[in-house]
């Protein structure tokens, strides 16, 4: 296979990295052969259930090299302190050092935890973002954030840590439960709500291709998708302004995820409910018209993806205790809120206007319909 023929689009941050669209498995490590003269041992991350679906394939491209495979359970609490320690050990019976090079195979757990060993062992060795899921691939995988949770809080422990490559292979995506692709869903909504009118409209018309995940039209959702956060974190890698936009919706379902512990509500629902209360927020700004606001909440059920509260839960929610919850949010400044509101939609902006009487507002909106 020629590599100049895949599709790509190019990270254009401080070190530039190539984010391959619908690369299959099997050529990574041709690829990596082509690229890395040095490149000897190669360290494959992955959780148990990526590993049983993929690991082989992945590993077919690598005949000639020492290859070692590092599995941890799947879900979000591997992205432990405990777990890194674990994988540093293991990594050092399999003999890497400086010059092996690691690929984070699986969802955003992998790719943080992989990324985050990456970051930190031996001070850097390469990484490889090999993302199998469609948050992974529209989001996580791309703009180098890597890290590990602590009781003290969710990615509290973290790097900035771009790979080598991001390298994506859409065939993965057949195995993702919907529910996953509910995940990834709300995320690329929310880019095309920020940045792209056109991957809207591409949403609002491929519906039934998409929930039939006709493939390519999935091939070209997740490639537009992938590049609104390829143009963003190209801007601002570090998050010094524009990449702040990436969080819309994010405070208020960071807050209602707090709020419920972490039960009955999964992080793209979390964010579905965010999305439409920051349109809320934006309305009452005068951003956004009550058409627009309606046309997101379409979409949004249209995928199954919750726009109230009382969709996934009969307990009923106090909006105080959410606007309270957004207290902690890590973007405010000196005791001021700061949030991510489209401005109509394709596009959004950074507000530090608005009031707590408005977040209410917004909240109660979402609480329930009726
Ligand atoms: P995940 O990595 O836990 O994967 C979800 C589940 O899908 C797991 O059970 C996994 O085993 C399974 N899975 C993965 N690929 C599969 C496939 N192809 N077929 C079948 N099953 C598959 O979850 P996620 O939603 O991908 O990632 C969430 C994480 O991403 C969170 O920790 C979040 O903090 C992080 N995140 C990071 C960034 C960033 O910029 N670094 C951005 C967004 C989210
Ligand atoms: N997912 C938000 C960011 O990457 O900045």
């Amino acid at each position: 296979m020629s590599f100049a023929e895949l599709q790509k689009i190019e990270v254009t941050a401080d070190r530039p990295y190539p984010v391959f669209l619908g690369a299959p498995l099997e050529e990574l490590g041709a690829y990596l052969h082509s690229q890395f003269e040095d490149l000897e041992h190669i360290l494959i991350i992955s959780d148990h259930a990526v590993r049983d679906l993929y690991a082989e394939r992945l590993k077919k491209g690598f005949f000639d090299k020492r290859v070692n495979l590092l599995t941890v359970p799947a879900g979000e609490k591997e992205k432990s302190l405990e777990r890194l320690s674990q994988l540093t050990t293991a990594a050092l019976r399999c003999g890497a050092d400086r010059h092996t090079l690691v690929i984070a195979l699986g969802g955003g757990v992998i790719g943080d935890l992989a990324g985050f060993f990456a970051s930190a062992f031996m001070r850097g060795i390469r990484l490889i973002q090999a993302p199998t899921t469609l948050l992974a691939q529209v989001d996580s995988s791309i703009g180098g954030k890597v890290a590990v949770n602590l009781p003290a809080g969710k990615n509290i422990l973290g790097a900035f840590y771009p790979p080598r490559a991001v390298w994506t292979d859409f065939t993965t995506l057949d195995s993702l439960p919907w529910g996953e692709v509910e995940n990834g869903l709300a995320e690329s909504i929310k880019h095309a709500l920020i940045a792209d009118m056109g991957l809207f409209e591409f949403f609002e018309t491929q519906q039934e291709s998409l929930k039939q995940r006709d493939p390519l039209i999935w091939r070209e959702m997740v490639s537009r998708s992938s590049a609104v956060k390829v143009g963003i974190v190209s801007q601002d890698e570090r998050e010094q302004g524009k990449r702040a936009l990436l969080n819309l919706g994010h405070s208020f379902g960071h807050a209602l995820e707090t709020e419920m512990n972490y039960r009955g509500v999964t992080h793209g629902q979390g964010v579905s409910i965010g999305l439409v209360a920051a349109a809320y927020l934006a309305k009452a700004k005068g951003l956004m018209t009550v058409a627009e606001v309606e046309r997101i909440k379409l979409l949004l059920n249209t995928f199954g993806l919750p726009t109230e509260i009382g969709e996934i839960t009969s307990i009923e929610q106090d909006p105080k205790a959410l606007l309270q919850r957004m207290q902690t949010d890590k973007k405010n400044l000196g005791g001021r809120k700061i949030l991510i509101l489209p401005h109509g939609i394709g596009r959004a902006v950074i507000s530090k206007e608005c009031t707590d009487q408005e977040i209410l507002d917004a909240w109660k909106q979402v609480v329930s319909a009726d």
